[in-house]
């Protein structure tokens, strides 16, 4: 949530640089961006509401500064709330992802000390409090940085928090929640909350550890610790991904690329998740009491697997939402194994259920992470990679499917078959490849034309397409805005059915398993009331009215049924001219509560 990316080093358009950083980083929220530099007449900043989109930026040429592209927490969308901030000398100029969970308390205070506050952020306190800490200090790069560690610490909540200092040609950094990850260029120092948003530059990185700070110059970067002030340490990684990987290439939208790429991510897992699996699986068999937990599509993936390890492996997993994990840790232990999915690694109502088990029921953590270095990466006492590459659409789709592709595999490791998970998850890959190139595209976009004016769509599905229906629906609901609402298929009966009207979209999940048979009977009954009902299954049926055939996979049922909701939903979003990238009010990675 709210995108950073920062650049000290040579001479040159540091603003555009910083620009093309923000376009990269803009999935990460587009309610309105900012760019500030260094010059020699002080502190040059333009900043705007809206998406970036092929914005330019005509600023002097500097070595030093940064941006930000915000989704907004407090104060509306204006260009005054936009990042960065002044404070009132406009010396200082400050950018943040995070709440500020204490800012009234400071900015009062501020405000009776005689400060000015422009904008109605909770970032633009932290500018006026370095000025505070800063009075006569001059230039002084070391004592501009402990000035922000004061001012650091005396913020509550999870923040990333960067300053530029004008007088001494400084750039400062401190986080103890969202993500920075520090670039090590050929010309200079990059800084982003994305990893991926360096590959232009850099794959030689170091993720910054909650609790650190960094002061960075032309000269050089050195981190500290932020409670104490003492030299920290930072761990050079290199990153595997590649810049294309990161790029639209011939695409016209992320959304429908990352649906393409999927074959190739599943036939990878197969090939190389084995041992993980294997060693997740053992993790789970020591355990007393496993808990799956995510968020929005990572929860769906989560449901999935309580089912998967139900069927496979005679196994019971527990299953929550991240936000209400918290809820339910009373009867956790140390012996408790959580298992945590998500896409980025960064998910607040994730992260925070999980230190607090850590720290105080003191269980394992396991994480499906599919970002290198991220905060859950580094949490879990073991972490799969999931290998996706960058997600840069804000729709979840690779990475659910290759969360479900590991965990069909665990499933299948934990009841000493390995080689047939891996087996299903193949013939999953062969399964989507063969629907992404037999003219399902025509088929989906034709259904797209018949239902993009209705006002409801309802999904069911049971058993192990239960949360198909449920992720499906999200699809549908997140970037095309009309209401989609998934079901368990028994439901419908004890309510939902009051909804059904003539012609109102029904999309089943039928897959050739135990649950065919009551699905097909739950679909006659919204038949009957006038539902026009849109199979999804290997099999036709007299009671569809619309057929999208996909593999019988078996087990892997929960891989294909995904594929043409994401393309329906895509679909959609194109015939109802909504951004299928950026949907309104979202942004990827929810690093705030
Ligand atoms: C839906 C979507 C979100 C995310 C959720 C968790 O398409 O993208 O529901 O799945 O915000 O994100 P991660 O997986 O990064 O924890």
């Amino acid at each position: 949530m709210c995108g950073i990316f920062g650049y000290v080093g040579k001479d040159r358009d540091v603003a555009g640089l910083v620009l093309d950083g923000l376009k990269r980083l803009e999935y990460r929220g587009y309610d309105s961006w900012g760019v500030a530099v260094v010059t020699d007449e002080g502190i040059n900043l333009t900043k705007q509401v809206g998406k970036i989109g092929d914005a330019q930026v005509n600023m002097p040429d500097s070595f030093l500064g940064f941006g930000h592209t915000r989704w907004a927490t407090h104060g509306g969308v204006t260009d005054y709330n936009a990042h960065p901030h002044l404070d009132c000398t406009g010396r200082i100029a400050v950018i943040h992802n995070g709440i500020i969970e204490n800012f009234s308390e400071l900015r009062n205070k501020l405000l009776s000390q005689g400060h000015k506050l422009r904008s109605e952020t909770d970032t633009e306190v932290v500018a006026h409090l370095l000025e505070e800490e800063t009075k006569g200090l001059g230039s002084d790069p070391a004592g501009f940085a402990d000035a922000l560690r004061r001012v650091f610490m005396q913020l509550e909540g999870m923040n990333a928090v960067m300053a530029l200092d004008s007088s001494s040609g400084v750039m400062v950094a401190a986080k103890n929640g969202s993500p920075l990850v520090l670039g090590y260029g050929e010309d200079g120092y990059y800084i982003s909350s994305d990893a991926s948003a360096l590959l232009p530059h850099t794959r030689k990185v170091a993720f910054i550890a909650d609790g650190q700070m960094l002061l960075i110059t032309r000269e050089g970067v050195s981190a500290r610790d932020i409670q104490t002030g003492d030299p920290a340490s930072l761990e050079v990684s290199q990153l595997e991904w590649s810049l294309e990987q990161a790029e639209l290439g011939d695409y016209p939208h992320y959304l429908i690329k990352e649906i393409h790429e999927q074959p190739s991510i599943l036939r990878s897992i197969a090939m190389t998740q084995g041992e993980n699996a294997t060693t997740l699986a053992e993790m789970m068999r020591a355990s007393y009491g496993t808990f799956f937990i995510g968020c929005g599509t990572a929860a769906n993936a989560a449901l999935t697997g309580q089912y998967l390890f139900s069927r496979i492996a005679r196994f019971h997993v527990n299953f929550a939402v991240g936000s209400e994990f918290g809820y339910l840790e009373h009867f956790l232990t140390p012996q408790s194994l959580v298992i945590a999915l998500s896409q980025s690694g960064e998910t607040i109502d994730v992260i925070e259920p999980l230190i607090k088990a850590k720290k105080e029921k003191g269980v394992q953590v396991a994480a499906l992470v599919n970002v290198l270095g991220s905060t859950l990466y580094r949490m879990a006492d073991f972490s799969v990679l999931l290998g996706a590459g960058p997600e840069k659409c804000v729709l979840a789709t690779k990475s659910y499917t290759a969360k479900l592709a590991v965990l069909l595999m665990t499933a299948y490791a934990l009841d000493g078959r390995l080689d047939e998970g891996k087996e299903l998850v193949l013939r999953a890959a062969d399964g989507v490849e063969e629907l992404l190139r037999d003219g399902i595209r025509d088929k989906v976009e034709a259904l797209a034309e018949r239902i993009y004016d209705r006002e409801h769509i309802f999904l069911i599905g049971r058993g192990l397409s239960y949360s198909s229906a449920l992720e499906a629906a999200l699809k549908i609901k997140e970037v095309t805005y009309i209401h989609a609402e998934g079901f368990a298929g028994g439901e419908l009966k004890h309510g939902v059915i009051a909804l059904i009207e003539q012609g109102t979209p029904c999309i089943v999940f039928a897959p050739s398993d135990e649950t065919q048979a009551a699905i097909l009977s739950g679909a006659q009954e919204l038949k009957a009331r006038g539902g026009f009902i849109i199979g999804i299954s290997p099999k036709c049926s007299d009671v569809f009215d619309y057929w999208i055939p996909v593999a019988d996979v078996g087990d892997a049922s929960p891989i294909v049924n995904a594929v043409p909701a994401q393309l329906l939903a895509y679909c959609l979003s194109i015939k109802r001219g909504t951004d299928p990238d950026k949907p309104r009010n979202l942004a990827k990675s929810v690093t705030v509560k």
